[in-house]
């Protein structure tokens, strides 16, 4: 079966995609792996600015994403996410590299291949839903279908399950200015569903509804992925959303890949202190190699000396006077009433400024020797009492608990 329904300028991205079914797969979890649905391979893009100075919000990105994984694009504002995303959907021309979706090659500077959106086996969801306003619900989700020789009763059949497969199965007669923004979303959602595409894209697709629903929607996408089994990229700047959706998350910086792995190596093991601060929160203090041994690594502080637990895959190359940047999780800090005598092992001094409660857990702010803030979780809140504003603490981490990276010059995101 064939349908072809391009409307690029909606942000519609539907192609024609032979075999495609109209029936809806109720298989419990698709597999992960096998050949990759999307292989971006060594691509660029510049633009050149007003005035004449040019910049690269793709600057040789290399990242595959398997059958039926999600990997998620994080960064900051600017970094070239939407503008990797477009690259693949076809809405720009990169400079150099190749594109393969599906065993297709869509793009390649080499082979001077360059196919247009409408001509790409997959579909988009914005953030901006870009809804027909004319259309209702139905007529919306519809659309990439009605160019199908399919009978109209099973596109209608087809189109309710969807809708009701993203929770708004009653909406299906109601124009999308009359409904609310998360269903609005939830439509675009179907719409991007509906025909079936192997490859899905998302552009932010949850950053105009509120927490409460995208904490929802979040979930159901999750489950509706695992169900239907797509392939996606996925762009945020939520790393909640990131750790959450992604099978691996992509840390983009300022068109450089930084980082690329799943949720728990990318949080765990950050290869630098840029994504150790842009993944959660990270206390990250700057040190000199002073000694290493085949397990331990000791880096002088300015607040003591400090031993992290070494990791052979990370810190091969590591040498004495190297200088590195330690990362500390707030989770993994210990704080205690300081006790008069030497510092503890694996120690460092400070004084209580803040008191942060958020529910789930109380931050503390403490400004340590050299007048650095540092920041502590604690869960217990009968603890709360005896660390108020002024009281000296001590900050302390296993040498497991700790990561030691590259010192580096990367300004915090
Ligand atoms: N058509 C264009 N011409 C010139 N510069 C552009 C163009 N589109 C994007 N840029 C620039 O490229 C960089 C990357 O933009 P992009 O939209 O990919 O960022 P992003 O990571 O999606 O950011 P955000 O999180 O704010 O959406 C930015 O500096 C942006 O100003
Ligand atoms: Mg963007």
């Amino acid at each position: 079966m064939t349908f072809a329904a391009a409307d690029i300028s909606r942000g519609e991205v539907f192609c024609r995609t032979k075999g495609a079914s109209l029936a809806v797969s109720s298989t419990a979890s698709a597999p992960r792996g096998g050949s990759p649905r999307i292989e971006i391979v060594d691509l660029v893009k510049s633009y050149r600015r007003e005035g004449g100075a040019a910049i690269t919000p793709v600057n040789h990105i290399d990242l595959s994403v398997a059958a039926n994984e999600l990997v998620v694009l994080l960064g900051p504002s600017g970094c070239g996410k939407t503008t990797l995303l477009r690259c693949v959907a076809g809405l720009e021309r990169p400079d150099a590299g190749e594109i393969v979706i599906d065993g297709k090659t869509v793009f390649s500077s080499k082979k001077g291949i360059y196919l247009p959106a409408d001509q790409r086996a997959i579909s988009m969801v914005f953030q901006s839903y870009a809804l027909w306003p004319h259309m209702t619900v139905s007529e919306n989700v519809a659309y990439p279908l009605n160019s199908r020789r399919a009978p109209k009763t099973e596109i209608a059949v087809r189109v309710q399950q969807v809708l009701e497969m993203v929770g708004v199965g009653g909406l299906g007669q109601q124009y999308p200015s009359r409904i609310s923004g998360g269903q609005q979303q939830r439509v675009a959602l179907a719409r991007a569903l509906v025909g079936g595409s192997s490859v899905v894209l998302f552009d932010e697709p949850l950053s105009n509804v509120d927490a409460q629903v995208r904490a929802q929607l979040r979930f159901e996408l999750q489950a509706m992925q695992r169900r239907l089994g797509f392939s996606g990229l996925y762009v945020t700047h939520d790393q909640t959303e990131a750790m959450e959706l992604g099978h691996r998350v992509a840390v983009l910086d300022a068109g450089v890949m930084a980082a690329l792995g799943t949720p728990h190596d990318v949080y765990n093991n950050p290869p630098n202190d840029y994504v150790a601060r842009f993944v959660g929160v990270a206390n990250i203090w700057g040190g000199t190699v002073t000694s290493l041994d085949g397990s331990t690594i000791a880096a002088k502080t300015p607040f003591g000396t400090l031993l992290v637990a070494k990791r052979v895959s990370q810190l091969a190359d590591i040498a004495v006077g190297d200088a590195v940047s330690i990362v500390a999780r707030p989770e993994n800090l210990r704080i205690d009433v300081a006790t008069p005598g030497p510092l503890p092992e694996n120690a460092v001094a400070g004084t209580v400024e803040a008191q942060l409660f958020s529910g789930a857990h109380t931050e503390i702010i403490a400004r340590l020797a050299d007048g650095q803030l540092a920041t502590v979780w604690v869960h217990d809140q009968s603890r709360l009492a005896a660390l108020v504003v002024g009281t000296d603490v001590h900050l302390s981490a296993a040498p497991t608990q700790l990561r030691l990276v590259p010192a580096s010059s990367v300004a915090a995101p």
